[in-house]
């Protein structure tokens, strides 16, 4: 933490130790959430499960941004709410420095639910208006008592209103009294109050305006050079995520199809569904608007109750061929690079690279 928010913090104690330099802090295993479609009032009948995540593999180091792509309802939030332990898996595994979630109880689980910390699209809906704001960045403490001791609390909260760009001032105003971007500095400081390491962020920006967008996403970055700090960074476009990844996930009904760094992604996208994501990514200078494809993607995204056979992106896809109705294909490097899921993954140039 930096000197004026960390420097008079207590170290709180581990019972999960560090990961060796490079090793995933953060590693997620075939993670599986099946949600029951159940039928009837008075007696329930399961009559079949929506694959909200269907094979989820994914990691993250320390101090890296790892963006997760996809359209709404392929499973992001999901994805977010059983890493923050607000969701069981169905199946599959969560590791955090190298031991499984599932399997943690007592200290090891508290310390796990303190680390790993999560930001929400609607800052509105995620913070308690009848709070005031000094309550909401430090609620947490009440769990987690020995980060911060009782005496010095109300100063803790304005160093740390003050380090996310809030007036430290305004500590007994309520969420109401703030603007969008304001309310989601709250939620990252009640998120920083608990001295994370990784930083869930579901979608934190796609409720703001676009100047108020960028605001964000620099103080994000800011705290993470200043903390070390490790981020999930979820969105449903891949022009928000560019900036501040270092590598991509592009999601589709349940499960990753493409990932790489964020300059394979952009550079060389190789899956269909990327392409076509990233053809509808704006380009703002105009000397190269006219140099992008557009792929306009046909039909609607299936329902994840019933996803097709094979390849889940089939029904929309221009390249489908008979065996993509039969073999899911597997996210492996096919020549191009980086893993696709693609039977027939081609590295191909959508928007200009010098596009920013
Ligand atoms: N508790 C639940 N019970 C049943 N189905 C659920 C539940 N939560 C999510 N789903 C379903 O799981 C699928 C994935 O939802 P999820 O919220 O994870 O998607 P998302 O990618 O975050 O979408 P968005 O971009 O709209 O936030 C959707 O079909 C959704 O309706
Ligand atoms: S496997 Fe087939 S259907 Fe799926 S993305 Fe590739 S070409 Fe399209
Ligand atoms: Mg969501």
């Amino acid at each position: 933490m930096s000197e004026d928010v960390a420097g008079s913090l207590p170290t709180p104690e581990d019972v999960l130790p560090n990961v060796p330099e490079g090793a995933p802090l953060l590693e997620v295993k075939d993670l599986k959430k099946y949600f029951p479609l159940t039928q009837g009032i008075l007696f329930k009948k399961t009559i079949g499960h929506v694959r909200a995540v269907d094979g989820v593999n994914v990691s993250l180091r320390r101090g890296e941004t790892l963006g997760l792509v996809g359209e709404s309802g392929c499973g992001k939030s999901t994805v977010s709410k059983l890493l923050v332990a607000l969701e069981k898996p169905s199946d599959g595994q969560i590791l955090y420095k190298g031991k499984d979630v599932a399997k943690m109880g007592g200290r090891a689980l508290k310390q796990y639910r303190r680390e790993v910390q999560i930001i929400f699209q609607d800052p509105y809906a995620s913070l308690n208006p009848r709070m005031t704001v000094g309550d909401i960045v430090a609620e947490g403490w009440s769990v987690h008592a020995d980060i911060a001791p009782r005496k010095g609390r109300l100063q803790r909260t304005q160093e740390l209103m003050d380090r996310v760009g809030l007036n430290p001032d305004f500590v007994n105003r309520y969420p109401h009294q703030f603007s969008g971007g304001q309310r989601q500095r709250i939620g990252i400081a009640r998120a920083l109050a608990l001295q994370p390491e990784v930083i869930i962020c579901d979608e934190p920006v796609s409720a703001l305006d676009v100047s108020v967008q960028a605001q964000v996403v620099n103080l994000l970055e800011d705290l993470q050079d200043d903390f070390g700090l490790s981020y999930l960074f979820i969105a449903h476009d891949l022009s928000v995520v560019r900036h501040i990844s270092d590598r991509v996930a592009v999601m589709y009904l349940g499960s990753i199809v493409e990932q790489g760094t964020a300059s394979q992604v952009y550079g060389s996208p190789s899956h269909p569904y990327t392409q076509a994501l990233l053809s509808s990514v704006p380009v703002h200078q105009p000397a190269l608007r006219g140099l992008k494809e557009r792929i306009l993607l046909q039909g609607d995204v299936p329902s994840p109750a019933n996803p097709p056979s094979g390849c889940r992106f089939r029904t929309r896809c221009w390249k489908a061929q008979d065996i993509c109705a039969v073999e899911p294909p597997a996210l492996v490097d096919r020549g191009q690079g980086h893993p696709s899921a693609c039977h027939f993954a081609e590295a191909r140039e959508v928007v200009p690279v010098d596009v920013e």
